[in-house]
């Protein structure tokens, strides 16, 4: 089978920051470690509001891909994540979300993990609807 590997780290975050939080005891699993559940929640919050930003539309999560967890994530972590644009279509738009912790009593950020998020504009009954593609932040 063949093997696959992520993207090298970016030294930096990139993008936009769109969340900030604490990886708190309430969110370890059943080892005491932080459960990847609650980081991807963190990470679907921030990629839809990038969404929201830079569609001005309501948006349903569609697809979740190319997931990659490089490094854990502890209690008392400050998570950051970012999120950046891949590609707007005609009603779905894909941001690439990155979580990065700053680990208690150091100052470094560490990319834990990151991914692709896609979203669908949709109207108030739930069907997709077109983006406005002359969105500044489309367009910008
Ligand atoms: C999202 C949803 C409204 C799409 O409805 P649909 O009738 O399948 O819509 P379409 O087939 O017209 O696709 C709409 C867009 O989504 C994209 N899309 C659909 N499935 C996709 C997938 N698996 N991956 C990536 N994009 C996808 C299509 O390419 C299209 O994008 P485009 O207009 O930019 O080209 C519908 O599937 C839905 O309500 N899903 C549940 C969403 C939800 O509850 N999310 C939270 C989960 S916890």
């Amino acid at each position: 089978m063949a093997e696959t590997h992520a993207a090298p780290a970016p030294a930096a975050p990139e993008g936009e920051l769109s969340i900030r939080t604490l990886a708190m005891p309430a969110d370890t699993n059943q080892n005491g470690d932080i459960f990847g559940g609650w980081l991807l929640s963190q990470m679907d919050l921030a990629g839809s509001i990038f969404a929201y930003k830079t569609t001005q539309s309501r948006n349903v999560t569609v697809a979740i891909e190319a997931m990659t967890f490089r490094k854990p994530v502890y209690v008392g972590d400050v998570v950051s994540v970012y999120g950046s644009l891949v590609r707007v279509g005609r009603t779905s738009i894909t941001v690439h979300v990155a979580a990065w912790v700053q680990r208690r009593n150091e100052s470094e950020l560490i990319l834990v993990t990151d991914g692709n998020y896609t979203y669908v504009a949709v109207d108030d009954d739930g069907h997709p609807q077109a983006i406005r593609q002359d969105s500044p932040s489309i367009k910008a």
